[in-house]
C-alpha cells in the first residue's frame, strides 16, 4: 500500500496533467482544421508551452508515483516489478493450460492449398491462431479430391493438412469477391500463400496493394525457389529435395539419388514458414507494421540437409572418415557422396536385421556404435575381446572396420526381435531405434496418449487420425479439430467476422461470387 502522503501527489500531479491536456485540446480544436494527434498541425504558441508543461507534469506524476511505491509496505514481489517495469502484463494467475492459447487473437488469411502452405497454417490453428481458408467457389483446395480413399469424401490429404480451420469460399477473380477479400485483408493479421509465382499479383493483390490496405499485415508466401533463375518455376516435394541437396546424399553410393518419404520440401518449408510468421508478430508488436516473408522450398531443404554441406567442405580436406566407403577404400569425388544408413554424425551407425526379418520387411534396428558404450556392445555380443584388441578398442581403428563390425553386430540382432534389442540396448545406454511401420506408429498408445496421434470424427468421412501438434506447449493446450467442409463457415465469417448484414449477404450470395458457377444445361452446352 502506497503511503497517504504519496498517494496525494501523485492525485495532485494527475490532476494538473489532466489539465494541461485539456488545454492543448481546446487549443488545437481552435485551429482550424486541426486534429490534436496530427502530423505537421502547428499549434499555437500558448498550446505549445501547455505540451511542454504537461511533459514535465506527467515526468513528475511519473517521479512522484515511483517515490510512493518505495515508500510501500509490504514490498511487492519481485516478479511482479519487474512485469510492471517492462510494461508487461502480471503473470497470469490463471492454472497453466487453462490462459488460452499461444496465438488466440491473431487470425490468419489462408490462402494456401496441397500441403506446404497447409502445413503452416494448421501449425498456426492448433496454437489457437483463426484460420480462415479462402477456397475457389465448388472446387477448393485441390487435395480434397485428391488421393481419395472414401468415395464423395474430402481425402486423408486435405482433412490431415487442414484442421482446425475455417472455410470460406470466395471467387477472387469476381468483383464482389476482390470486395470481400478486401475486407478479410483488414480484419486478418496475416496473409499466408503458396501459389505459383505471380498468381497472387494476378489477383491483383500486390503486396504494395496489401500493405496499403492494411499496414500491419504478414504477407507470408511459399515458393519453389527464392530470387533467381528458377524463380518462376512451379515446384512439388519432390522436385525441392533434388534441388535442395537432399536426393543427392540420400540413398546407396552404387543406386541412383532417392527421395526420402518424409516431406522436407512442403512440410518442411511450412515449418520454416510458421517460425518466421510469428517472428513477424513479435517484430509487429514494436514497429507496428506487417513484412513480406518468402520461404523457398530449396532454401528450407538446404537447412534441412545442412550436414551435408558441412560435408562438402570437409572433403576439401581429405576422405571422410566416418563414411563406410572410407573403411571400404573406396575413394571419394569431388561431392559428398550417398552414404547408404551410415550415421550423418560422429558416431558410426547402420540398420541391422532383426528377428523375423524374412517375413517382416520392417524388423530392422538403427544400431549405433557410440564410443562410450563400446565395452557393454561387445559383452552384449559375446565379443569382450575387442575391448582391449587394438584393432577395435578406439574408434579411429574401429573406423576401417565397420562392415564387419557391423555384420558381427547383426548375427546377435538377428536373434531378437527389434523391441527386444531396444530393452536389451537401453539397459546399457546404447542407442538403437526399432524401424517402426506406419501400422505400428498409428497403433502407438504413448502416442495417442501424448496428443501426437489423434483420431478426429468428420460428418464425410467418419473417424480418422491425423497427427497432432509435435510442439507440446505447458500453458498453450491443442485441441486438434477436424478439417472444415468447402464453404461450410462462409455465412458465418462473412458476417460475424466481416459484419455484412443479411441484405448483404442476399446481394453477395446473388452475385455469384461465393457460389460455382452453374453448371450449363445439357441443350445449351451442345
Ligand atoms: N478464386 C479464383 N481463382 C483462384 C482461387 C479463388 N479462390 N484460388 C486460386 N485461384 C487461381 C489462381 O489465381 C491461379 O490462377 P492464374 O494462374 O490464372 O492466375 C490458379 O487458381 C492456380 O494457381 P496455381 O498456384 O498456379 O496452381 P497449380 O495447381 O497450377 O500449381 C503448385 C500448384 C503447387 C505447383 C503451385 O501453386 C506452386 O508452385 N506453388 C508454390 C510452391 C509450392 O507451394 N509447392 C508445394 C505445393 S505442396
Amino acid at each position: 500500500m502506497a503511503s497517504k502522503r504519496g498517494k496525494r501527489a501523485v492525485v495532485r500531479v494527475k490532476r494538473k496533467a489532466a489539465a494541461a491536456r485539456r488545454a492543448i485540446g481546446r487549443a488545437a480544436a481552435r485551429t482550424p482544421g486541426a486534429k490534436p494527434a496530427a502530423k505537421k498541425v502547428r499549434a499555437p504558441k500558448k498550446a505549445l508551452a501547455k505540451e511542454r508543461s504537461l511533459a514535465a507534469a506527467e515526468r513528475r506524476a511519473d517521479l512522484a508515483k515511483r517515490r510512493a511505491a518505495r515508500t510501500a509496505a509490504p514490498r511487492k514481489p519481485a516478479v511482479k516489478a519487474v512485469a510492471a517495469a517492462n510494461g508487461l502484463p502480471k503473470p497470469s494467475a490463471k492454472p497453466w493450460g487453462q490462459a488460452g492459447r499461444a496465438l488466440d487473437g491473431v487470425r490468419i488469411l489462408d490462402f494456401t492449398h496441397v500441403q506446404s502452405g497447409p502445413t503452416c497454417t494448421q501449425l498456426l490453428g492448433y496454437m489457437g491462431a483463426d484460420c480462415i481458408k479462402v477456397e475457389r467457389p465448388g472446387v477448393g483446395d485441390i487435395t480434397r479430391g485428391q488421393l481419395r480413399d472414401v468415395k464423395g469424401a474430402d481425402s486423408l490429404y486435405f482433412t490431415m493438412l487442414n484442421g482446425n480451420k475455417r472455410s470460406i469460399t470466395i471467387d477472387s477473380k469476381h468483383p464482389k469477391g476482390k470486395e470481400i477479400l478486401d475486407r478479410l485483408i483488414k480484419h486478418c493479421d496475416v496473409l499466408v500463400e503458396n501459389f505459383a509465382p505471380g498468381a497472387l499479383d494476378r489477383m491483383g493483390l500486390t503486396w504494395e496493394y496489401v500493405h496499403k490496405t492494411n499496414p500491419r499485415m504478414i504477407v507470408a508466401s511459399v515458393k519453389g525457389f527464392g530470387p533467381g533463375p528458377y524463380e518462376d518455376c512451379k515446384v512439388y516435394e519432390n522436385v525441392a529435395q533434388c534441388a535442395g541437396g537432399a536426393a543427392s546424399t540420400t540413398g546407396f553410393r552404387e543406386g541412383p539419388p532417392l527421395v526420402t518419404g518424409a516431406q522436407i520440401g512442403d512440410s518442411g518449408t511450412g515449418l520454416h514458414l510458421a517460425f518466421g510468421i510469428v517472428c513477424a508478430l513479435y517484430q509487429r508488436n514494436r514497429t507496428g507494421r506487417g513484412q513480406r516473408i518468402l520461404c523457398a522450398m530449396q532454401d528450407g531443404v538446404l537447412n534441412l540437409a545442412r550436414v551435408k554441406l558441412r560435408d562438402q567442405q570437409r572433403l576439401a580436406h581429405g576422405p571422410l572418415t566416418e563414411y563406410s566407403q572410407y573403411g571400404e577404400g573406396v575413394p571419394f569425388g569431388k561431392a559428398v557422396p550417398r552414404a547408404g544408413n551410415d550415421s550423418g554424425g560422429g558416431q558410426p551407425g547402420w540398420i541391422l536385421k532383426c528377428k523375423g526379418w524374412e517375413d517382416d520387411p520392417d524388423a530392422y534396428i538403427y544400431f549405433i556404435t557410440q564410443a562410450p558404450v563400446w565395452g557393454a556392445i561387445c559383452d552384449l555380443i559375446g565379443k569382450p575381446e575387442w575391448k582391449t584388441d587394438p584393432d577395435y578398442a578406439t574408434p579411429p581403428a574401429r573406423l576401417p572396420r565397420l562392415r564387419h563390425i557391423f555384420n558381427t553386430i547383426e548375427e546377435w540382432t538377428k536373434t531378437k526381435t527389434k523391441f527386444e534389442v531396444m530393452e536389451i540396448c537401453n539397459k546399457h545406454d546404447i542407442p538403437v531405434g526399432p524401424i517402426l511401420s506406419m501400422k505400428e506408429i498409428a497403433e502407438e498408445p504413448s502416442l495417442r496418449a501424448t496428443g501426437t496421434v489423434v483420431e478426429v470424427d468428420h460428418p464425410g468421412r467418419g473417424k480418422y487420425l491425423t497427427v497432432g501438434n509435435p510442439v507440446k506447449m505447458s500453458d498453450s493446450i491443442t485441441e486438434v479439430k477436424r478439417a472444415p467442409l468447402l464453404g461450410e463457415h462462409t455465412e458465418e465469417i462473412l458476417t460475424k467476422v466481416l459484419g455484412y448484414s443479411d441484405t448483404e449477404l442476399a446481394e453477395i450470395k446473388a452475385s455469384g461470387a461465393i457460389t460455382a458457377p452453374e453448371k450449363p444445361a445439357k441443350a445449351e452446352a451442345a
